[in-house]
This record gives structure tokens, sequence and C-alpha cells, in this order.
């Protein structure tokens, strides 16, 4: 567990950096401090591993205040991640990450095979391991610095805006990758982002940083996107609040209707506009309309794996106006309309606002 005790950061020149923060990230958790820049988070993050010190509160690492540490000693139990990576640029892909496990004495084989393995783990297999960084993409390179900071087996992870200088769609794998690794990993991380959409993806639980470097609100996402602490937050969070929150209501049992789905050639009612037309295997053929044209179904939702979110995505964007449900293999469940989605969002928001009342969250 990492806690943040009363913490203030004053640079020499008088900056307030950090003012009175206090929050614990539970050990196994990942913790994203977010917030507009020069709101502290750099420097919150840093006074983990004392690359920072504070100038009054503490910092304790599983109770343990960590001034009191030496930082060489506690820097081994500490990954730490930046934004380019921060590669050698004159050493081997597999040499940058066998530095680790070489400073903390083991032998150059040694050292070698742990690199190969957590280059794998980050998926960078060995065709990549003999590059030099700017051999790789800057997706790649991200990767690199991960699989560094993993090569000690650290418990504890430290993150600065680590996917900030990659495209959004390799951002949006390296966030799924990172998901997935924290799930068979379970490190401690504090992960730093100004991008709340990051924050909301990857934070179990999120801390909301405003200028002067003051906690606004810390809790699981859903909680922030429910109930934000205050004005500056909600802001923060953006008018696409309620749709965000949406990510967080399972698809399971919204009502299905089966009556527009037909198989090819069978029997249509002559009534209704759209029909949904499948083949024997009930996998979607298309929307007919009454022209009898066929419209592409396009990306259903899978009950029970996808949030309500991507039900409404997809209603949204199906000419019928109708999201598809589809079993895992893609086989055609029933359909919801947007018109019954809204009412179940509806009844969904008001049984969760009663939820957050009685528990007073
Ligand atoms: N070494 C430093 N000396 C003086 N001021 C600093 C120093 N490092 C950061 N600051 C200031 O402290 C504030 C917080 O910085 P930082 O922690 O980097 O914020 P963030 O990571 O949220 O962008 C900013 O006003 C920044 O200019
Ligand atoms: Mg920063």
């Amino acid at each position: 567990m990492i806690t943040f005790d009363n913490v203030e950061k004053r640079y020499p020149d008088g900056t307030v950096a950090v003012d009175g923060l206090s929050l614990e990230v539970p050990t196994g958790t990942l913790t994203v401090l977010v917030g507009p820049s020069g709101c502290g988070k750099t420097t919150s993050l840093r006074m983990i591993n004392r690359m920072v010190d504070p100038t009054a509160g503490r910092v304790l690492l599983d109770g343990k205040d960590v001034r009191e540490q030496d930082p060489q000693t506690l820097r081994r139990g500490i990954g730490y991640v930046i934004q380019h990576a921060g590669l050698f640029p004159h050493r081997t892909v597999v040499d940058n990450v066998a530095t680790v496990p070489r400073l903390l004495g083991a032998t150059r084989r040694q050292a070698r095979t742990t690199a190969l393995e957590v280059l794998e783990r980050v998926g960078l297999g060995a065709e990549h391991a003999r590059r030099y960084p700017a051999q790789l993409s800057g997706g790649q390179q991200q990767r690199v610095g991960v699989a560094r900071a993993l090569a000690a087996d650290p418990p504890v992870l430290l993150m600065d805006e680590p996917f900030s200088a990659v495209d959004p769609v390799v951002r949006k794998e390296l966030q799924q990758e990172l998901l997935r690794l924290q799930s068979v990993l379970a490190k401690t991380i504090v992960l730093v982002t100004h991008d709340i959409d990051e924050a909301i993806t990857l934070g179990d639980r999120v801390a909301v940083l405003r200028p002067g470097g003051t906690l606004a609100h810390y809790g699981p996402p859903e909680d922030l996107l429910t109930a934000p602490a205050d004005d500056f937050v909600a802001d923060f969070l953006g008018t696409d609040r309620g749709v965000r929150l949406l990510s967080f209501f399972p698809s399971d049992d919204l009502p299905l209707r089966t009556e527009p789905v037909v198989a090819d050639g069978g029997h249509a009612p002559s009534s209704g506009s759209w029909l949904l037309l499948v083949d024997a295997d009930r996998r979607p053929l298309g929307w007919r309309d009454i022209t009898g044209a066929l419209v592409p179904a396009g990306r259903g939702f899978v009950p029970g794996r996808d949030p309500v979110r991507v039900a409404l995505d997809a209603a949204v964007l199906s000419p019928s106006g109708h999201a598809v449900a589809v079993d895992p293999d893609g086989r055609v469940l029933g359909v919801i309309s947007q018109e019954q989605l809204a009412g179940t969002i509806r009844a969904l928001h008001a049984a969760r606002s009663t939820d957050t009342e009685r528990t007073g969250a």
C-alpha cells in the first residue's frame, strides 16, 4: 500500500506543486492521477520513489516512511516508466531491458534470459530484441520501457504519461495491454495522465488533482462519473459524462425483441418497416428496408460481455435504429431499439442514484 499523508511540496522558488495531499493506493491496484498540466501529478509520483522529497507530510510504502529508506534500495522495488520510454539509444532492445537485472546482480546470461522473457510478456518477440530503439515504432519503444520497468519484478510501478506520445490507435492497444498485464501481475501501480478517458479506462481508482496541487476527487471511475465532487471535477469530466457512465452498465439484462428477426427466404410479416435477415445459422445478413434493399447490419453487441455503451453506439449507428444482440459466435439473439434502450438507461440511472444515496458514496 502507498499512503500519501498530508503531503506538501513547495519548490525552492516558492511554487506549491502539491498541497495537503492525502490518499491511499491499496496493494495490487492501479490508481490514476489525472488533472490539467501543472497540477502536481509528476511531483506527486516522484515523491514515491524519492526523486522528489516532500516539504511537509509523509509518503509511506507499506507503512514505512520512504524518507527513512535509502533511495537506491527503495527504487529496486519500484519500476518507473516515462513518456518517451527513456531508452539508451546505443544499446539494443534486449540490452536496454537487461540493464536492470544486471544492476541487481544477475549474470549477463541470466539478465539476457530475463530480458527476453519480459519482452515476450509485453508482446515483443526475439526479432525485436536485437534491434536498436530507433528501429522500433513509438508504441514498440513504449513496450520496451514497460518491459524494462518489469524486468526486476518490482511490486510497485510508477508510470508518468506512459502512452501520451503515441498515436491514438496504438495508445488504446497499449492501454489494453497494460490491463491484461495487470490482471496477471497485480502490481501496485500509480499512473499519471492528463487524459480523463485514459484515467477512466485504466484506473481502479482515479484521483483528480486541481491546479495548486490539491485533491479534488478520489474514488472508483464509476463514482467519479456518477457523483463528481464539485464543478471543477464535473467540467474536467466533460459533457459526455453520462454516456461514459454507460461503460459501467452491463448489457446482460437488456430486453431483446426477436420478431423483427427473420430467416432469409422465410416468411416476413408484411407490416413493420425494418427486418433483420439472418442465415440458417442465425448470423446477420443485413437489415431489409421497406423498399426491399439490404443494408449491412453493422457491429452488434454481446450481452454479458459488452457494456450498455456499446449497445447504444450500435443502435445509434444502425440504419434501422436497432442494436443487434449477438452471442460470442456472432449468432443473433435479438434486437433492441434506441427508444427501448433510452428507457432502460433511464431506469438504470435512477437505480444507481438511489444506490449512491443509500451508501452515501
Ligand atoms: N523543479 C521545479 N522547480 C520549481 N517548480 C517546479 C519544479 N518542477 C515542477 N514545478 C512546478 O510545480 C508545478 C507542478 O508541476 P508538475 O508536478 O510537473 O505538474 P504536472 O505533472 O501535473 O504537469 C508546476 O507549476 C511546475 O511548474
Ligand atoms: Mg507531468
